[in-house]
């Protein structure tokens, strides 16, 4: 703005003092309004020429106008301060010192030409095209600053989306993967307790339909009773994700001793529980996790080994407990499963697999041995030296 104000007042005083000296009115006047009428036009589609590259041209075309307008009168010569100036904004810098240049050679012969003293018509115009330059050069300068300030805040802005947009996905995913842990947790407690019950339920229903013997009925009846109303209790802490009842108040050795005790009544099958040394205190989610690779381990001794024999030993070695069920039944191709288990959609079942993964979740691991008609030994480790505490607290079986 304060440029298009000086560029009118040099234009304005050098008209007047030209028609003062008597200039020639038929070249001065449509020389001054061309003039005038390149500047505004120039001004008024500056974005326009500028983009299109022309910026430097207009200013070619200014400067051969306001040297007409010098040739007509010299009191013109002091408008080159605004070349100057606009030099700086419509050319590379280097170019633009070299134009100013031109321009000051062009008005330094003017004041030659007027007679002023040599230093004074080189100084006098040689300071104003270096203040010209200065200042546009500073403004050039703070005007870039500002625009790449600006950047930054808008890439402030855009990362800010950006996080704001991530933090959502985080939470659905979040979300989603509690959601998943939710359902395993799930499934893995229905395998290990509501199905077995139900099996129970219909191995016993099935011998009971054998019987003709009253009282062994009624020992039957007694033992679905009591399998159906454990079942039932056992699907309200699954659904509640609470403790399972068989280890609330006496722990997990008393758990698994009577599990291998009902195994024994429902099965026949001769059934030994042995805790070898003084059970180390265990983080819930630990007992958990025994209590059901034994349930599920027994089940599967139940239902496929045949075996007549069967012994479930609780272990505390100093880094470590081992919970080991061994049978002496048909045993099973364990590379077979091995291979096999690691698919989505393995073959013989979800019991081994859910295991394993139940304890490699709180960092141990399941160990198969077994050979077709050699028995199976099942062996289950959990780290005990990990915090106790910490299992506690976060890890729900
Ligand atoms: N103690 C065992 N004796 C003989 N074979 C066994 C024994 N334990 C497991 N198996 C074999 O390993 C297979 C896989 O057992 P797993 O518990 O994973 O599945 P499942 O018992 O068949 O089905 P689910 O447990 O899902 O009801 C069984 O089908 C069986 O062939
Ligand atoms: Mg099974």
């Amino acid at each position: 703005m304060g440029r298009h104000a000086l560029f009118a007042l040099l234009l304005a005083i050098g008209t007047v003092r030209a028609v003062g000296s008597g200039a020639d009115l038929r070249w001065l006047v449509p020389l001054v309004l061309i003039t005038a009428g390149w500047y505004v036009a120039g001004t008024a589609w500056r974005a326009t020429f500028v983009t299109a590259g022309a910026g430097p041209w207009w200013l070619v075309v200014l400067t051969l106008l306001w040297g007409g307008l010098v040739l007509v009168s010299p009191d013109f010569s002091w408008a080159a301060f605004v070349l100057w100036m606009l030099a700086v904004h419509l050319m590379a810098f280097p170019l633009a010192v070299a134009y100013s240049v031109l321009v000051l050679a062009v008005v330094v012969l003017v004041q030659l030409d007027l007679g002023t003293h040599p230093a004074g018509a080189v100084l006098g115009p040689a300071i104003g095209a270096l203040v010209a330059l200065g200042v546009s050069r500073g403004e050039q300068l703070l005007a870039r600053e500002a625009v790449e300030r600006q950047h930054l805040v808008d890439r402030l802005v855009a990362t800010q989306e950006e996080m704001v947009v991530l933090h959502d996905d985080l939470t659905r995913t979040q979300r989603e993967s509690g959601a998943l842990a939710e359902r395993t947790r799930l499934s893995r407690d229905i395998h290990d307790t509501l199905a077995q019950g139900f099996s129970s339920i219909l191995l016993l229903a099935r011998a009971g339909a054998q019987r003709d013997d009253l009282a062994q009925l009624h020992t039957l009846l007694k033992q679905i009773e009591e399998t159906a109303g454990e079942n039932l209790e056992e699907s309200r802490r699954v659904v509640n994700a609470l403790t399972p009842a068989a280890l609330e108040g006496s722990g997990l050795s008393a758990a698994l001793s009577r599990l291998v005790g009902s195994l024994s009544q429902e099965t026949g099958i001769e059934a030994h529980f042995t805790a070898d040394g003084p059970v180390a205190p265990l983080a819930t989610a630990q007992e958990v996790a025994l209590l059901r690779v034994a349930q599920s381990a027994l089940a599967n001794v139940r239902q496929h080994s045949g075996a007549t024999r069967v012994m479930v030993t609780l272990t505390t070695a100093p880094e470590q407990v081992r919970l080991d069920v061994a049978d002496d039944g048909q045993g099973f191709d364990v590379t077979d499963w091995e291979e096999a288990a690691p698919l989505p959609a393995a073959r013989g079942g979800y019991g081994l697999r859910s295991m394993r993964e139940r304890l490699r979740d709180l960092g141990g691991d399941l160990v198969l041995e077994s050979a077709a008609g050699d028995g199976t030994v099942l062996g289950a480790h959990l780290p005990l030296a990990a915090d106790v505490a910490a299992h506690d607290r976060g890890g729900r079986p």
